[in-house]
């Protein structure tokens, strides 16, 4: 009798000690994946993105970086309607801007290359430019090796969607069969923190590219 009663203490133990380790690892996996290293790497020539990227460094803890030209774009540079502005003449350079040698070189690349290195998850924003990422977006991914990375993209627009942007960078993205590529998202101007968080807790399991 006593020792049916032990048995049964046991086993309600047991089966609270199984319980209380499964809530724990299903819990805490999108907690794992956000005490990662983090790095959110952003362009932005407006500040949109730059609203975005700050709200994703808020949810992360992880660390902002400006992805900075040498020459930075003024307002004349990304007028757009203009024929002979800067954009334009890199728009109109080559079909895509994958296919494009316009390269404008990055300011802090090596400041980038070092964070990144010791980062986990690398978030990417940019703004979209005819339905692209922007040419020194390129400038980025030709030189920081991503390897082994997850890397998140994220873009603002004044309509379009994110489009083959991301798939493209990824294309020319210094990556390795360990780089885990989300398929990452577009928010149409400065996201709530609200949306931002949301949608950082579900691109943990988000879909490959
Ligand atoms: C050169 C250029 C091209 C653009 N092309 C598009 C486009 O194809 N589709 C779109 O929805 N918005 C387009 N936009 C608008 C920007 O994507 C949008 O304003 C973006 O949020 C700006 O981000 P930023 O403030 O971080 O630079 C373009 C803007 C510029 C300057």
């Amino acid at each position: 009798m006593r020792r049916k009663r032990q048995f049964r203490l046991l086993s309600l133990f047991l089966v609270f000690a199984i319980a209380f380790a499964c809530a724990k690892t299903n819990g805490t996996a999108a907690e794992a994946e956000t005490k990662k290293n983090t790095v959110i790497l952003y362009f932005s020539a407006t500040g949109t993105t730059k609203g975005a990227a700050e709200r994703i460094k808020k949810n992360t803890k992880g660390q902002l970086i400006e992805i900075k030209a040498a020459d930075p774009y003024t307002d004349e540079d990304i007028d757009w309607t203009d024929n002979n502005s800067r954009v334009t003449i890199e728009h109109e350079s080559a079909a895509s801007p994958a296919k494009s040698k316009v390269r404008p070189e990055i300011r802090n690349l090596n400041a980038i290359k070092k964070a990144v290195k010791k980062a986990d998850v690398v978030y990417i924003g940019y703004p979209i430019w005819w339905g692209e990422a922007p040419h020194i977006l390129y400038s980025l991914v030709e030189k920081v090796s991503l390897k082994g990375k997850t890397v998140v993209p994220f873009c603002t627009s004044s309509s379009s969607g994110i489009g083959s942007s991301a798939k493209h960078l990824k294309k020319s993205a210094i990556i390795s069969g360990k780089t885990k590529w989300l398929k990452g998202r577009n928010f149409y101007g400065v996201p709530s923190q609200k949306t931002v968080d949301k949608w950082i807790k579900k691109s943990v399991t988000d879909q490959e590219l």
